[in-house]
C-alpha cells in the first residue's frame, strides 16, 4: 500500500515540474509555478522519507535527515531572500554545485556498497557501473566548474589560463573517459583507488574547463553547468529506479542545454567561442576607428523632448540594474503616460547579465507586462518612435553588429534604436560595455548623451518633468 502511494507521490512530483516549468515561461505565470514545483519537490521527498521500503524496512534515519533538511531550508531561504538580483547568477552557480555535488556523492556512497559486494564475491553489472561512473564524473565537473564560476562572479578569482591549456584539458578528459571504460569492461580491477582517481581528475577537469573562460561569459557557462547537474541527477535516478529524479533530471538537463543554445544565439557566437573565446573578460575597450565628438543633453532637456513626445521606447540594459533604478524608471514611465505619451520597454533577450534579466528587474517594480515588447516587436517600432531613452544598455544598441564584420559582436541581433527620430543615452562614462568594444550610436548626429548614474539620472528627470 505504502509503496503505491508512494508511486503515486512521485507521478504529482513529475507531473508538477513539467507545469512548473512550463508556467516559468511567462512572467505572470512564474511565481506560480516555481510554487506549484517546489510543492511536487515537497511531495516526492517527504512521500520518499515517509514511505519508501527496503525489504520491508523503511528508511528511519529521521533526526539525520530533518536535520539536515531544516539546515538546508534556512540556509537556502536566507541565501535567496537576501541576494541582489545583480548577484543572482551568482547564487544559482553556487546553488548548482551543491546539486552536482549531490550526485557526485550518490555515485561515491554507491561505490562503496558495490566494493562491499565485490570484496565478498559478489559480481556487478556493467551498467550500473556505467551510471556510477557517469554520475560521479559529470557531478563532480559540475560542482568545481560551478565553483569557480561563483568565485569568479563574486570577484574572488580572475580568468586563469596558461599555454596549452585545452591541450591538457583534453588530455585529463581522455584519461577520466579511458579509465572509466576501463573499469566498466573489467570491473575485477576496480579498486578505490582508481576510482578516487577519476574522482580527483574530474575535479581537476571542472577547474580547468572554468577558469580561462571570460568573467561575463559565466551566465552561458552557468547554464551549461545547470544542465551537466541535471544529467548527473537523472543517472541518480536510474540507479535508484527513481522516476521523479529521472524526470527531474531530465528538465533540467534539457531546460540548460535549450537555455545555453537560445544565449549563445542571441550573442550570435557559437558555443566552442563562449568556451575557448575569453570574449569580454578584463580586456580594454578596442577602439577601431576615430568616432569622433558625440554631444549631451541636459536634464531639462530631456525632460521635455519626452514629455512633448508621442512615443518613448525605454531600453533597459545592465547599467540599470547595477543602478537598481527600475521602481524610478516605472514611476517615470507612469508621470510621461499621464501626460499622454505612450512608453513602452524594448527587451532585448540578452540585455543584462543572465536571460530574463529585464524581464525580472520591470516586473519587480510591477511595470505592466504588456509595455515590455520583445526586440522584433521593438524593432517594427522604432521608426515610429519620437524619442528612445537608454538605461545602462551598450552592446544590445550597438550598431557595428549589424555593419562592422570586424567586430566581435557582429551578427548578434541588436535593437535598431537609430531608426527613431531621436536617442538619448544615459550610463555613467564613454566607457565600453561587456564586449569591451566602442559604440558609434553614441556619436551619431540624432544621439545625445545622459551621463551619470542611472537611478540619480531618473530621480532628477522625475523631479523635472513634475515641474513642467
Ligand atoms: P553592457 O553592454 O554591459 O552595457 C552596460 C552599460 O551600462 C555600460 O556601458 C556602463 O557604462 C553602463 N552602466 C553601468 N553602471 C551604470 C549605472 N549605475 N548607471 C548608468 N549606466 C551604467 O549591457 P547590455 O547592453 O545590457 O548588454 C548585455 C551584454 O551582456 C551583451 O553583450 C550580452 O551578450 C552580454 N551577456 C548577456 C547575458 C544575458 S543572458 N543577459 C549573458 C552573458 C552575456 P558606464 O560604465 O559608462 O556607466
Amino acid at each position: 500500500m505504502d509503496l503505491s502511494i508512494l508511486i503515486i507521490c512521485y507521478l504529482v512530483g513529475s507531473v508538477t515540474f513539467i507545469i512548473g516549468l512550463k508556467m516559468l515561461s511567462h512572467p505572470e505565470s512564474a511565481r506560480k509555478g516555481n510554487l506549484l514545483a517546489a510543492g511536487g519537490m515537497a511531495i516526492s521527498v517527504l512521500g520518499t522519507i515517509f514511505l519508501y521500503q527496503e525489504d520491508g524496512e523503511k528508511l528511519g534515519n529521521y533526526p539525520w535527515i530533518f536535520s539536515a533538511l531544516i539546515i538546508g531550508s534556512v540556509l537556502g531561504t536566507l541565501a535567496a531572500k537576501k541576494v541582489k538580483m545583480t548577484a543572482m547568477p551568482e547564487m544559482v552557480s553556487l546553488f548548482n554545485g551543491m546539486g552536482g555535488a549531490c550526485a557526485s556523492l550518490i555515485s561515491i556512497v554507491e561505490f562503496d556498497h558495490l566494493s562491499h559486494l565485490l570484496s565478498r564475491g559478489g559480481s556487478v553489472h556493467s551498467g550500473m557501473l556505467l551510471i556510477i561512473f557517469a554520475g560521479l564524473i559529470i557531478g563532480t565537473v559540475s560542482f568545481s566548474g560551478s565553483m569557480v564560476a561563483w568565485a569568479k562572479l563574486n570577484g574572488r578569482i580572475k580568468d586563469f589560463s596558461f599555454k596549452g591549456q585545452h591541450i591538457v584539458n583534453l588530455f585529463i578528459f581522455a584519461v577520466i573517459i579511458g579509465l572509466s571504460a576501463y573499469l566498466i569492461i573489467f570491473p575485477e580491477h576496480i579498486s578505490d583507488t582508481l576510482f578516487y582517481t577519476i574522482l580527483v581528475l574530474s575535479v581537476v577537469y571542472g577547474l580547468f574547463f572554468v577558469l580561462p573562460i571570460g568573467g561575463a561569459d559565466m551566465p552561458v557557462v552557468i547554464s551549461l553547468l545547470n544542465s551537466f547537474t541535471g544529467v548527473a541527477a537523472a543517472f541518480g535516478g536510474f540507479l535508484y529506479d527513481n522516476p521523479v529524479m529521472l524526470t527531474g533530471g531530465i528538465l533540467v538537463g534539457s531546460a540548460g542545454t535549450i537555455l545555453t543554445i537560445l544565449m549563445c544565439k542571441a550573442m550570435n557566437r557559437p558555443l566552442s567561442n563562449v568556451l575557448i573565446g575569453s570574449f569580454g573578460g578584463s580586456s580594454a575597450a578596442v577602439s577601431g576607428k576615430d568616432q569622433g565628438s558625440y554631444k549631451q543633453i541636459s536634464i531639462s532637456d530631456s525632460a521635455v523632448v519626452m514629455s512633448y513626445a508621442k512615443k518613448v521606447m525605454i531600453v533597459p540594459g545592465y547599467g540599470l540594474a547595477v543602478a537598481q533604478a527600475q521602481h524610478v524608471c516605472h514611476e517615470l514611465e507612469k508621470l510621461l503616460s499621464e501626460k499622454g505619451v505612450e512608453v513602452n520597454y524594448a527587451i532585448h533577450p540578452v540585455a543584462g547579465r543572465m536571460p530574463g534579466h529585464m524581464n525580472v528587474l520591470l516586473a519587480e517594480a510591477d511595470v505592466d507586462y504588456a509595455r515590455l515588447l520583445e526586440m522584433e516587436q521593438a524593432n517594427d517600432e522604432f521608426p515610429q518612435t519620437d524619442v528612445v531613452l537608454i538605461l545602462g544598455a551598450n552592446d544590445v544598441v550597438n550598431p557595428a553588429a549589424k555593419t562592422d564584420p570586424a567586430s566581435p559582436i557582429y551578427g548578434m541581433p541588436v535593437l535598431n534604436v537609430e531608426l527613431s527620430k531621436m536617442v538619448i543615452i544615459n550610463k555613467r562614462s564613454m566607457n565600453p560595455g561587456y564586449a569591451g568594444i566602442e559604440n558609434e550610436l553614441f556619436f551619431q548626429p540624432k544621439s545625445s548623451m545622459l551621463f551619470g548614474d542611472a537611478k540619480s539620472v531618473l530621480q532628477q528627470l522625475v523631479a523635472e518633468i513634475k515641474t513642467l
